[in-house]
């Protein structure tokens, strides 16, 4: 018998306790939360969706139903250790029994980390990493309104620390929300720029998750607490679909915002994208956007979005077979051409995507100075549990490099 108990000879996959998909399902939002009879439910969103009718919406199903409901509006794009604190203190002194989050990946993440402290105390600083939540938090019901970030079946929750200019992590399975209800018809509001952003992020979350080191390449022992499994089968399956979704619906989602066919295989492929990561992987491409997103206004989505192609590129000696599968996957006719020319069609696509959404090719375009970078990649390489999981694996001069060619 082979010695197994250091190498990864298995793979998990986790998920929201229930995902709901379909457009209409918010109605029935009540109906979902009733294995926890709660009696207080505080509800997270933010100022931009009360005025778009989002929130109206979600607040239908529960008052018809006679729930004691707190709406707190506080919520905040790239939400600040300071915009936690004041939902925090909204909820504690409401003390609910559920939450439920209303938003982009920003107010869910919020609420995740909200419901996080109302359970086991403390301070948010407190659970940054992963593993350090000790336990089962408050009923999480997450409805995304945006298609992006999967943070409704994810076990992440992200703040920027103004203070350190980065963006830091708080990583747990007990952070997967209870239900995921993913409602298209929530993201007809969502504007042009939140859809491209958001979208290029989970396109950025399923190729990150399929780049990845393979679950059995790793070189951290399954019995080490880790928040990411690495590339295998059932990621695979999701971020495949999930590419291959954006490929057909981003452009027209970003420039028809009433088409519902775009936003319903928008919402899939986010969903879909998030359930790839939280399992598989983000690697190199979120970890050199966490000290760019902490120190120039971009959103979290732009900064991938805009990074995607360069680090495909710097990939591609490893990843070759893969990267020739994503043209195939964007749509490009790959057929009878070898990977060298596949792979050249996968930049291009993920390029011409992006152009054509509106996300900066460059660097100094937001702003970024030539002598930030260094910064940049070593706060990145600092990033340890993301350099790891990357398909090649980078030196910080690498990561510099990378910086220079997309600035
Ligand atoms: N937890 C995770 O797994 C995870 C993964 C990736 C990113 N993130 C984080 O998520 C955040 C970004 O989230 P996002 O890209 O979803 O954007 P967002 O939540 O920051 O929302 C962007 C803006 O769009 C508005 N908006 C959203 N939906 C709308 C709608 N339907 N109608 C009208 N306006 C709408 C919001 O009010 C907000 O002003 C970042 O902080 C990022 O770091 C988290
Ligand atoms: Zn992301």
């Amino acid at each position: 018998m082979p010695d197994t108990s250091a190498s990864r000879c298995y793979f998990n996959f986790h998920s929201a306790g229930r995902l709901v998909f379909g457009s209409g399902s918010v109605k029935h939002l009540a109906s979902f939360l009733a294995p926890w009879s709660p009696r207080k439910v505080f509800v997270l969103s933010d100022r931009v969706l009360e005025q778009a009718g989002v929130v109206a919406q979600v607040l239908e199903p529960l008052q018809a139903a006679g729930l004691n409901l707190r709406v707190c509006l506080d919520g905040e794009p790239e939400p600040t250790f300071a915009v936690a604190d004041k939902v925090l203190a909204a909820a504690r002194d409401f003390g609910p029994d559920a939450i439920i989050a209303v938003g982009g990946g920003s107010n869910m993440d919020l609420a995740k980390i909200t419901a996080c402290i109302l359970t086991h105390g403390g301070s948010y600083r407190d659970y940054v990493n992963f593993g350090k939540v000790p336990g089962p938090v408050l009923p999480l019901i997450c409805l995304p309104t945006t298609s992006g970030t999967g943070s409704e079946v994810s076990h992440a929750a992200v703040l920027t620390d103004q203070a350190n200019h980065i963006k830091v992590s708080i990583l747990s399975h007990y952070l997967r929300p209870a239900v995921a209800v993913v409602d298209p018809m929530l993201t007809l509001s969502c504007p042009a720029k939140p859809t491209a952003d958001s979208g290029i992020d989970a396109l950025t979350h399923a190729i990150e998750t399929f780049t990845a080191t393979a679950y059995d390449q790793m070189e951290v022992p399954v019995t080490e607490p880790f928040p990411y499994d690495g590339k295998h089968p059932l990621g695979d399956m999701c971020a495949e679909k999930a590419i291959a979704l954006i490929g057909q619906h981003l452009v027209t989602a970003v420039r028809e915002p009433n088409n519902l066919a775009a936003r319903e295989g928008m919402s899939l492929a986010a969903t879909l994208a998030g359930l790839a990561f939280s399992n598989g992987a983000v690697a190199v491409v979120h970890a050199l956007e966490y000290p760019l997103g902490g120190a120039v206004h971009v959103s979290h989505g732009a900064g991938n979005g805009l990074l995607l192609p360069y680090v495909m590129r710097f990939n591609l000696p490893t990843r070759t077979k893969e990267t020739a599968r994503i043209a195939a996957l964007l749509g490009e006719d790959t057929t009878g051409v070898t990977d060298a020319v596949a792979v050249e069609r996968a930049i291009t696509a993920v390029e011409r995507l992006r152009a054509a959404i509106g996300i900066p090719n460059q660097l100094r375009e937001l702003g970024v100075t030539r002598d930030q970078l260094p910064t940049f990649a070593a706060k990145a390489f600092g990033i340890k549990r993301l350099m790891l999981l990357n398909g090649r694996r980078p030196t910080e001069a690498d990561l510099l490099g990378i910086l220079e060619a997309a600035w």
